[in-house]
């Protein structure tokens, strides 16, 4: 019997269980549109710990509404080792955005389980409460209460566009599942180390079947409110209008052209425009927008952040403005010891593997705050990701999941 889980990934399993993921919040387009703490985050919880109830694994929600399931060690007072990633989604979200590192953490429990592998500490598999942000902002909440960055008390209280609260959203998840055992934030972390699809172009152009991240972007978010006042589409005379559709676009307009660069570095999104009344006869009393700026150059993209509420004040013609910044994350290296891991653990398999940044964020940079932290990156199609039409091989998942396998079992044993 071979003394290392990896040859024991079942691949098999692996792609029924993706398949079983992917079907829950499924779209037309062949995505998934599974955001968190709807129903169907609720079913692809209900789902993963029957998966890991059926292997004997603790399933444990924190007050935040992180799961946890947990193959307990000999020594199960030591920090445990942690892996996972995210079951939540973009409302038009593809079917491996965090669904892969959730599943590649269980297959790798599930590897040591038939290896017969006892650890020393126990390995807990996280799937992290709204890492997308898109129902309730800002992303990442579930690791960010965990780590400290954010007060459980800031997260309960942010609602979704309907007025529906984190608070009442994971009570009524709770309700659907069976009562689970409660994690306290502060059970220490030895390692976490999160297996996701790379979302980029890079692995696929080279060839090369995994990366190891050396680092990720800054990002900072805002959400902008500008107040006008609405007024009749044909009778109110230009001069007197409080128009908050043009003065919001304007400022749209002298933020991309104030931020943006030649070299393609900095990336300003604005994702989320909402309009009041939204009505075609209404001259637009507010407007709500999201701006997502990232580089990954921290004391650039502080410099560029500065930037933002000045340009929306000076374009805000006869308009109220307010600009609050949600999240202000600094560009994070991972522990070179968890990249050495990775890389060892790469090599020993004869698995190719190159270092690599990511563009995108993850709950594994929020992590490293508090445990060191590393991530395996496997190819997609084209980077196509934040859309129905993400894809990724199978025989690629295998490989980054041996690796997380190993790496989890030498981290643990
Ligand atoms: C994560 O989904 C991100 O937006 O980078
Ligand atoms: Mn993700
Ligand atoms: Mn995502």
């Amino acid at each position: 019997m071979s003394a290392l889980p990896s040859s024991h990934v079942d691949a098999g399993r692996l792609q029924r269980r993706f398949e079983a993921l992917s079907a829950i919040g499924a779209t037309a387009a062949g995505g998934v549109d599974r955001q968190a703490l709807s129903a169907a985050d609720a079913q692809a919880q209900a789902l993963l710990i029957g998966w890991g109830s059926a292997r004997g694994f603790t399933a444990a929600h924190d007050a935040a509404g992180n799961l946890f399931l947990r193959r307990t060690g000999t020594h199960p007072l030591e920090p445990v080792v942690m892996s996972g990633s995210h079951l939540d989604s973009q409302p038009t979200g593809g079917r491996y955005d965090g669904a892969y590192g959730v599943l590649a953490a269980l297959e790798a429990l599930e590897a040591m389980e038939d290896a017969q592998l006892a650890c020393s500490r126990s390995i807990e598999l996280v799937a992290w409460m709204n890492e997308e942000g898109s129902r309730f902002a800002p992303g990442m909440m579930g690791s960010a209460v965990l780590a400290g960055v954010r007060t459980l008390a800031q997260t309960l209280c942010v609602a979704d566009v309907r007025g529906v609260t984190v608070e009442s959203a994971l009570r009524a998840l709770k309700q659907t599942l069976p009562a689970l055992a409660d994690r306290p934030f502060s059970a220490p972390i030895h390692a976490y180390v999160e297996a996701h699809i790379e979302q980029g172009p890079v692995l696929e152009r080279l060839g090369i079947p995994l990366g190891v991240v050396t680092a990720i972007q800054g990002k900072h978010t805002f959400r902008v409110d500008v107040h006008g006042e609405a007024a009749h589409a044909g009778t109110a005379p230009r001069s007197q209008r409080r128009d908050a559709l043009l003065a919001a676009t304007a400022m749209v307009q002298a933020l991309s052209a104030a931020l943006e660069d030649d070299r393609d570095e900095v990336k300003f999104t604005v994702g989320r425009f909402t309009v009041t009344p939204n009505a075609p006869s209404v001259v637009p009393r507010h407007v709500s927008f999201s701006i997502d700026l990232r580089h990954p150059d921290t004391e650039l993209l502080r410099a560029l952040s500065a930037r933002v509420a000045p340009i929306c004040e000076a374009m805000r013609g006869s308009c109220e403005v307010s600009v609050e910044r949600l999240v202000a994350a600094d560009a994070v290296a991972f522990d070179a010891g968890v990249r050495e891991r990775i890389h060892a653990a790469a090599t020993h398999l004869d698995v190719q593997i190159l270092d690599m940044p990511s563009l995108a964020g993850h709950d594994a940079g929020i992590v490293s705050r508090i445990a060191p932290a590393g991530m395996i990156f496997i190819p997609c199609r084209e980077g196509i990701t934040h859309h129905e039409e993400e894809s990724a091989q199978m025989p690629h998942m295998v490989d980054g999941t041996r690796v997380l396998a190993d790496v989890l079992y030498t981290l643990a044993r």
